[in-house]
């Protein structure tokens, strides 16, 4: 393959091919290095990575396990030094801990795992005339895990829904854990999405209430989700012995990196769900300028997309006035959760035959669930259901308002320049099957295994929108594959899209999670506009068993996160998959990777 120099600029890059390397592959001309891997030093104090002693105190002041999401956010007065800001979703014990037995854990890993988890705070220095980034270990940094506490605010705090023995006002959570994709905010902070927090919860079949029952399976609690099996040796892990902490996650977290010693927030009035993200869209024009619209995905089978609207207006500039007027805009607003209806509804007929290109289009609708006033006193808009309910069991709310199953809802974003929206529909294999929801427009295949891209063009502060599919994603020999109309002789595949950003020229650029089509995850950039709709190019693979996050598309520099790198389905303990990447007969570690080009040229012109 050759560079297509008619490429919209940004994308001007020799792609790389599908591979299934042990190497995070890049293209001819670029270059890359490890900003920080887990395990690295991030608090003064911290001791040096050490796989065969590693103890919890040493994890709590080191860089955690399964980076996620990452953001660049400046630090103030200090040119080419910013905040790297990054969520570490989970932990794969079996990679961490030499002979663990699965579900398993001692003590001490249990301990290690919990301090492994959550967000990081690290001060990054550019070297210049390279797009390398040294960390700095220095008094800016923090290690938020399982065990920091946290503000819970809006409609859930206090309720009935999340007093525990140790909490019994309801309003102090410890830790944040199961952090998935993320986003920044335009006053300077970071959210983070609580996604996958119901495989921490054990002894849920001890649970006996039917409706306590009801709700922790609404989201998927059960004993055999319960991998890390915390609770063997903290009881707020232990559903028997304390139902209501289940209800303390699932929350957008809100992160203030300029003060260390800022407490993070919970912000309720978001809802409850697996929470993907939070990404930001400002109107910039017209009588809601300075309203901010929250956009978010739930990610599991047949679950739903949401967006919250602002009642406060955010003032602009990073004045501490600004910033604590801004730290409370998401308290303050209305939740939705959306429907898709197709134009072509019939074109649809189950079996996964594609409506002919085009029609992969339709109309929406955002119905209200819940709003909270500026004086705090919430509103629920779901019949039968208070708002505290509504905003704790929020998809019992969203199902109850009539909202489209969709194929597991990853990273949604809005578009900096045109403010449509994008969001990754990872994939659904079980579409269609056992009595479960059958393709529909926006969710056009059963068993769906590649997943699609859809663009939403939203009224940001209203409750209508019209929507298209991007990309249908897969091998595009396939028909039943779509790339925007692009010629899909001339495009990279792309299977299961997870993450989403922008770069400054304006192209999508996806990371992708679970590749189906027998080759590692990676990074594509995707054109949006005019003849090269659709054109998608990768920029880079990760090591075998790897998925793709982060993604931080800069003019001069591209960053991924690499996640659990060797992890295959069947978590092949003995032997990971991967030695990246410290190479050799080294464990694999997660790490956050830099990508730059020689010529010190911008990324893809
Ligand atoms: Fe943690 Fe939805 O991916
Ligand atoms: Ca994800
Ligand atoms: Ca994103
Ligand atoms: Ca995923």
């Amino acid at each position: 393959s050759a560079v297509d120099h008619t490429a919209p600029a940004g994308m001007n890059f020799d792609p790389v091919s599908p591979n299934t390397e042990d190497a995070l592959v890049i293209p001819g001309g670029y270059q890359q290095k490890t900003v920080i891997r887990w395990g690295d030093p991030v608090i003064p104090g911290a001791p040096e990575f050490d796989f065969a002693n590693q103890t919890p105190e040493a994890q709590a002041k080191q860089f955690g396990y399964n980076n996620d999401f990452a953001g660049l956010i400046p630090v103030d007065g200090v040119p080419n030094h910013h905040y790297l800001v990054c969520n570490q979703e989970y932990t794969t014990e079996e990679f961490m801990f030499t002979g663990y037995q699965p579900k398993e854990p001692t003590e001490q890993q249990a301990l290690i795992s919990m301090a492994a988890h959550g967000i990081t705070v690290v001060e990054v220095a550019a070297t210049p005339g390279t797009g390398a980034l040294t960390p700095v270990v220095g008094q800016r940094n923090r290690r938020i895990t399982a065990s920091t506490p946290i503000h819970l605010t809006g409609p859930a705090a206090g309720s009935e829904f999340v007093r525990t023995t140790a909490d019994p006002a309801g309003t102090t959570v410890l830790g944040t854990i199961a952090n998935c994709s993320g986003g920044l905010t335009p006053w300077g902070t970071m959210l983070s999405g609580e996604e996958n927090y119901n495989n921490y919860f054990g002894n849920a079949s001890a649970v006996t209430d039917t409706a306590t029952k009801d709700r922790l399976d609404r989201y998927s609690f059960a004993d055999d989700a319960d991998y890390h099996q915390w609770g063997r040796f903290d009881q707020r892990f232990d559903l028997a012995t304390e139902p209501n902490e289940a209800n303390r996650f699932g929350y957008v977290v809100e992160v203030d990196p300029h003060d260390p010693s800022s407490i993070p927030v919970k912000h309720s009035a978001l809802g409850r769900l697996k929470h993907e993200s939070a990404t930001i869209h400002v109107v910039s024009s017209g009588p809601d300028t300075g309203t901010v619209v929250a956009y978010s995905g739930d990610d599991e089978r047949f679950e739903y997309i949401y967006k919250f609207v602002s009642s406060r207006r955010m003032k602009t500039g990073l004045s501490s006035t600004a910033r604590t007027h801004n730290l409370g805009i998401l308290d303050e607003g209305t939740l939705y959760v959306a429907s898709f209806t197709g134009n072509e509804p019939d074109a649809i007929d189950g079996s996964g035959k594609l409506p002919p290109s085009g029609s992969f289009a339709g109309r929406g609708e955002w119905h209200p669930l819940l709003t909270v006033d500026a004086d705090g006193t919430a509103r629920s808009h779901v019949d039968g259901m208070s708002p505290a309910e509504v905003a704790v069991f929020t998809r019992v709310a969203a199902d109850k308002a009539g909202a489209t199953k969709m194929d597991r809802p990853e990273d949604i974003e809005p578009h900096p320049r045109t403010g449509k929206v994008y969001c990754a529909l990872t994939n659904n294999d079980k579409r269609g099957t056992d009595g479960k929801a059958a393709a529909d427009s926006a969710n056009p295949r059963n068993e769906n295994k590649n997943g699609q891209i859809i663009e939403i063009t939203d009224n940001h502060t209203g409750t209508d929108f019209t929507w298209d599919l991007l990309l249908v994603c897969g091998d595009p020999a396939e028909a039943d594959t779509y790339y925007g109309g692009f010629d899909k002789a001339k495009v990279s595949p792309i299977s299961c899209p997870d993450n989403v950003a922008f770069d400054p020229h304006g192209n999508l650029w996806i990371s992708t999670d679970g590749n189906a089509l027998d080759s590692n995850d990676g990074l594509f950039a995707v054109a949006l506009d005019g003849a090269h709709r659709g054109e998608t190019k990768q920029f880079l693979t990760v090591p075998m068993g790897a998925e793709t996050c982060g993604p931080i598309i800069d003019r001069d520099r591209v960053m991924v996160c690499v996640q659990h790198p060797g992890e295959l389905d069947d978590h092949s303990a003995d032997n990971p998959a991967s030695h990246w990447p410290d190479g050799g007969t080294s464990q694999p570690r997660p790490a956050v990777v830099a990508v730059w080009r020689e010529s010190g040229s911008p990324i893809g012109v």
